[in-house]
């Protein structure tokens, strides 16, 4: 039976992270041919340890883009997402790699391009949506749903019927109370405690944790 290529697109920390998850998971269940990186700025080429990567260029050139599947391993969200619009415009389709320590019920729902790393769990009827990332031991609670590009952190705790809008940040250690709201492109600083909603396009730190600012730049990391 053939299998797709897994290509991560980054080559980073990130995306380092994620060639360990999934040369894992494809350890216990065949589920990629080959795994590469897609980096747009090294040189053709260029092995990152025993990985090959290709622009995303050389990918459309040389590779059939029915059998390729895509992850994105970028850490801010605006890049998550600029990065899944190049994607889609070009019809590639979004893998999904799951590290096997994660613990996933089976009446949670992930979408496309979701990366769920070592120890992290989703529990019942969650919805985990399209290009999101969740990091070490997150904990994605019961009916939470998390919009498409989001990055929750490790150590985050989303509460039960959490709901977090798209292109969000939720930094490390971050704990979330049941039931409370966080908008789109917003950031909640690590180690924050929140009791009360947040709106879109919003920075928050502290415990407990309070608006402290627009997120204009729409950076999480490198604002200069
Ligand atoms: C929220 C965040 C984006 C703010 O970044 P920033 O705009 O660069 O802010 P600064 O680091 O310049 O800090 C500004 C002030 O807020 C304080 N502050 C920043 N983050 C804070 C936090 N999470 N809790 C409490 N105070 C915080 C700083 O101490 C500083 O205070 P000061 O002016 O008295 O010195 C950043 O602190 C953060 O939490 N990033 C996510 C980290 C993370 O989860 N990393 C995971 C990597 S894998």
């Amino acid at each position: 039976m053939s299998h797709p290529h897994l290509f991560i697109y980054g080559a980073g920390a990130f995306g380092k992270e994620i060639r360990d998850i999934a040369q894992r998971a494809n350890r216990l269940a065949r589920t990629w041919n080959d795994i590469f990186f897609i980096d747009d700025f090294a040189a053709p080429g260029t092995w990152f340890g025993d990985t090959q990567s290709f622009s995303l260029a050389s990918v459309l050139e040389n590779f059939d883009t029915t059998s390729i599947e895509v992850v994105v391993a970028q850490g801010e969200p605006v890049h998550r997402e600029t990065l899944h619009g190049k994607l889609t415009q070009y019809g590639i389709r979004l893998g999904r790699v799951v590290d096997p320590s994660a613990i996933v019920s089976p009446y949670a729902c992930l979408g496309e391009g979701v990366v769920l790393t070592a120890f992290c769990s989703v529990a019942a009827d969650a919805k985990v949506g399209n290009n999101v990332a969740v990091n070490v031991q997150a904990i994605i609670g019961h009916d939470v749903v998390v919009g498409d590009h989001t990055v929750i952190s490790s150590m985050v705790n989303l509460g039960g019927g959490t709901r977090v809008g798209s292109a969000s940040y939720i930094g490390m250690g971050s704990q979330i109370k049941e039931q409370l709201r966080i908008g789109d492109r917003s950031i909640v600083g690590m180690g924050s405690v929140l009791h009360h909603d947040l709106g879109d396009d919003l920075i928050a730190l502290g415990n407990p944790a309070r608006a402290m600012r627009k997120n204009e730049t729409r950076r999480v990391f490198n604002k200069s």
